[in-house]
């Protein structure tokens, strides 16, 4: 599936990213513009942002599945992420309704 049509950026090249960002040491928030970064993309227009945050958390939990994350990175990315979703909604003054939201029973990031 393609994400971002401006950089050609797939949710599979999302995932290659996201697996070499979170195996570094003080792995970074992997905001979009991180993960762009890792594939030497990036954002021109803006408007696959919230794609590109939503699938970054499906990635991030998919990848926690499948063993390719520590789950100790996974929880701490989580955390940050929900931060950075909930900083960026605060400084637009949106209710970004397709961010992720943490599931209560199970800790799992759950998207609408
Ligand atoms: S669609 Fe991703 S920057 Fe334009």
């Amino acid at each position: 599936m393609i994400v971002c049509s401006c950089s050609m950026i797939s949710d599979s090249d999302i995932e290659d990213a996201l697996v070499e960002i979170l195996n570094q040491p003080n792995a970074p928030i992997p905001t979009p513009g991180v993960v762009y970064r890792q594939l030497s993309r990036r954002m021109n227009c803006c408007s696959c942002a919230p794609l590109a945050v939503e699938t970054i958390y499906k990635k991030v939990n998919e990848l926690e599945k499948k063993g390719l994350i520590c789950p100790d990175v996974c929880v701490a990315t989580r955390s940050k992420l929900i931060e950075f979703t909930a900083r960026r909604a605060r400084r637009t003054g949106t209710n970004d309704k397709a961010a992720p939201q943490p599931n209560a029973q199970d800790g799992q990031l759950k998207v609408a």
